[in-house]
């Protein structure tokens, strides 16, 4: 029986003026997770939040903050990040040379370690360190960016890392991020994603909880007929 699955709103695509309604909104349609994407403007080609908004979000929500780090030098942030309330850190294979030593330091502040790779990077780069991941992160855009269109390559990656994690027992999670939304989500589930980050289907539309109760609903009967 695979594990559920939940939808995290990536908070990008909110109002930043609004956030604690944002936050309010995606709570009452029932997600636990909430995606924040993390960009310095060196690693992807756009500035968004840091450190201050993660600690703002943690006295806001009691939900899981997902921390995406599209950022450089990512083991220099791991301690802040934590401090500031992140539950689980995601760092770039393709932003550090030392994921290990990156990994074990999320996992020594007490967050959930995940690898994200971006479209041009295959999962093979991530073989020797499958058993220390909480979560296997799978850009479907190349990121930077919200409102981007889904790369269908990602289903294969998807794919690979199920049948890995099948074949040899591993505890990760599998995450799937950008351009996910209606069209969309039975397909990713199908190929055994968990966790499915959504930021322009739940927050660009004029009813963000009803948005997610749909995906969630999607979701869990796409992973009825998985079973
Ligand atoms: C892209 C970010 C995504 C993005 C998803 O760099 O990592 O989390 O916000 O947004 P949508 O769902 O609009 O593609
Ligand atoms: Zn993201």
């Amino acid at each position: 029986m695979p594990t559920a699955v939940e939808v995290a709103p990536s908070i990008l695509a909110a109002d930043f003026a609004c956030l604690g309604d944002a936050i309010r909104a995606v709570e009452s349609g029932g997600v636990t997770t909430l995606h924040v994407d993390v960009m310095d403007g060196h690693f992807v080609p756009n500035i968004s939040i840091g450190v201050p908004v993660v600690a703002s979000l943690r006295k806001a929500t009691r939900l899981t903050l997902d921390v995406h780090l599209m950022i450089e030098n990512p083991e220099q942030y791991i301690e802040a990040f934590a401090a500031a309330g992140a539950d689980m850190i995601s760092v770039h294979q393709e932003a550090t040379p030392h994921l290990d030593r990156a990994l074990g330091m999320i996992r020594e502040h007490g967050c959930k370690p995940g690898a994200v790779i971006n479209p041009a990077t295959p999962v093979a780069t991530l073989s020797e360190v499958l058993d220390k991941l909480d979560h296997v992160l799978v850009m479907s855009v190349n990121p930077g960016f919200g409102g981007q269109a889904f790369i269908p390559g990602a289903l294969g990656k998807i794919r690979q890392l199920q049948e890995l994690r099948r074949s040899y027992n591993y505890a990760f999670r599998i995450e799937v991020d950008g351009g996910i939304g209606p069209e969309n989500v039975a397909q990713v589930v199908r190929a055994g994603a968990q966790i499915l980050v959504a930021g322009t289907s739940v927050f660009h539309t004029p009813d963000p909880a009803q948005a997610v109760r749909s995906m969630i609903q999607q979701a869990s009967e796409a992973l009825a007929q998985r079973v």
